[in-house]
């Protein structure tokens, strides 16, 4: 049987089941007043994500955003060390307790596997940088300019702003960075840097970490004759992409940035020999017990993204971000879905999530018009009854919003370049909203970036006194799913006949138990017509709190109401 079909739970890996929570450690808990989250402040804080009941959010894995040694050009994503916690963040005795401590309340620890750059301030690169017959000067990726050295050797462009090479006054060359100059390219045509990398791979799961987040993995390898990128009007049209119609519109000018640099990105991102890495990953987490990988890997073409599951012998899972830029749509949603479904090898497991520290939160992109609140239940409904793993973002389950950042206070290097057309990322990064009161019981210091809106009801402590709130909701699915094989492990059906406009109505099946979530995304009252007989049926949880448990073969859905009911 394949996960499509739907497999019981005993037969499945723990990572198939298991609901994950992605922390920004910079803004979880800061346990030291210095307005900076740290890993200490995580651990006091492991009871709130499981505390083994359902008194708690109940996710079984948290999945770090890096906190090893870094200047912080990205905020962590340039790694200085990668054998070190950062100072601002603890040390190597507050990581094994923060191990210890997640594992003790069964929760898994994914680490962020940040390994296309380095830090420019990582020695190697240093070493690299010193002279042009420095042994690791191949370990980056140095070229002459172009046009007698004036210029650039290609075309290529970074995914922030700019070329994507920067001239080295020192050696007189130019070096290649995706990111941001202070994020120089490592090169993975180099067996050594592939054999150091294999190194840190080893050394944080011999520690007992349970695997890896793998950042931007689409871009290890490049072209090996650097070849120019070809003008964006020559890139390919493909039903597989997800049409206009169902993107949201341009809230989100970090995923259009792409369209500035008006090439498409052929020879620098998805080359081939990129698949031979995640191979030799893949064996190196599959050589202890119990790991696995999740990666951060996005095209535009569903096909290609699927294509890094491999033999299933790649990634474990593969995010699908085509669904943070559906529009508010029960088709929008569903075709995305579905076509996922449809590209992905049979062997392949789904993971999902609705925000990250990347992109605008859910809920602000779906708050118009005031309808935030009800939408955040449904989309909380959707995420954990889909077929695939969840992933939570911090906050979401209490509905955070985007802080709006006055620009002498932005941190993100995108949105000091971009402002104010687009204020960067660090919205979906403020601080946690444990408490009503300054500092958002996140610090007792300054915070390091504003607190987010509407902290008096959004807030972690006035939550949990509310059983109808959205923090109790989400515990009730979370732990409901734990209790529903179909739910975890059941296969995915969408439907259509019968299905009343503007609905998302999909069945979770496994053996003989049938899941039907039916999800309304208008503004209307809608009838779905479950049996021609007169029937009734348990609804299991429905967004609305005061919904009967049970129902006649006609469900009656309020507007935006979900319910999960068994057939
Ligand atoms: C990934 C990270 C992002 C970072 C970039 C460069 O996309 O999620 O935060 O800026 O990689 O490392």
């Amino acid at each position: 049987m394949s996960p499509k079909d739907g497999r019981a739970p005993e037969n499945v890996e723990w990572w198939e089941k298991a609901v994950f929570y992605q922390i920004y450690p910079r803004s979880f808990f800061d346990s030291n007043g210095d307005g900076i989250g740290d890993i200490p402040g995580i651990i006091e804080k492991l009871d709130y994500l499981n505390d083994g009941t359902t008194n708690s959010l109940g996710v079984d894995a948290i999945w770090f955003s890096p906190f090893f040694k870094s200047p912080h050009f990205d905020f962590g994503y340039d790694i200085s060390d990668y054998y070190d916690i950062d100072p601002r963040y603890g040390t190597m005795e507050d990581f094994d307790r923060l191990l210890e401590e997640a594992h003790r309340r069964n929760i898994r620890v994914l680490l962020d596997l940040v390994v296309n750059h380095t830090s420019i301030e990582h020695p190697w690169f240093k070493e690299s940088r010193s002279s042009r017959d420095n042994p690791k000067r191949d370990w980056y990726i140095w070229r002459d300019g172009s046009d007698g050295g004036k210029k650039p050797p290609n075309n290529w462009k970074n995914n922030f702003y700019g070329s994507a090479w920067t001239w080295d006054d020192h050696t007189e060359q130019y070096y290649l960075h995706s990111f941001l100059k202070e994020q120089p390219d490592l090169n993975w045509h180099n067996p050594e840097v592939r054999e150091a990398i294999y190194d840190v791979v080893r050394f944080w799961l011999e520690r007992g970490a349970d695997g890896y987040r793998l950042d931007v993995a689409h871009h290890y390898c490049k072209d090996p004759f650097l070849r120019d990128n070809p003008p964006f009007i020559l890139r390919q049209k493909s039903e597989y992409v997800m049409p206009w119609h169902d993107r949201l519109p341009a809230l989100n000018l970090y995923y259009y940035l792409q369209l500035p640099e008006l090439q498409v990105p052929r020879y620098n991102k998805h080359q081939p020999e990129t698949h031979r890495i995640l191979k030799d990953i893949r064996s190196i987490l599959d050589s202890y017990p119990e790991k696995t990988s999740v990666g951060e890997i996005q095209s535009e073409d569903p096909r290609i993204t699927a294509s890094y599951y491999g033999d299933d012998d790649e990634l474990h899972m593969n995010f699908f971000f085509d669904l943070m830029f559906c529009r508010w749509k029960a088709k929008a949603f569903k075709r995305c879905i579905d076509r996922w479904e449809g590209v992905l090898p049979n062997e392949a497991w789904p993971a999902y999530t609705l925000s990250n520290h990347d992109q605008m939160r859910a809920f602000s992109r779906y708050d118009q018009k005031g309808k935030g609140d009800k939408r955040a239940r449904l989309l909380a409904m959707m995420l954990l009854t889909l077929r695939g793993s969840p992933f939570i973002y911090y906050g979401e389950e209490i509905g955070m919003k985007d802080a709006k950042i006055p620009r002498e206070r932005l941190q993100d290097p995108l949105g000091k370049r971009w402002y104010p057309f687009y204020p960067g990322r660090d919205g979906s990064r403020a601080p946690m909203q444990w408490e009503n009161k300054p500092g958002a019981g996140f610090t007792d210091g300054e915070p390091w970036l504003p607190v987010g809106p509407e902290l008096t009801e959004r807030n972690v402590a006035n939550q949990e006194e509310d059983p109808n709130s959205l923090l109790n909701f989400y515990r009730r699915l979370i732990w409901l799913r734990k209790e529903l094989p179909p739910l975890q492990t059941g296969s995915y059906r969408s439907l259509e006949d019968g299905v009343p406009f503007d609905c998302f109505i999909y069945l979770r099946e496994l053996e003989q138990e049938k899941i039907m979530i039916a999800l309304n995304f208008s503004d209307l009252n809608k009838k779905v017509h479950l049996t021609k007989e007169e029937k009734v049926f348990d609804v299991l949880i429905s967004t609305k709190p005061e919904r009967e448990a049970t129902t006649g073969n006609v469900l009656e859905l309020e507007p935006g109401e979900g319910c999960v009911l068994r057939l």
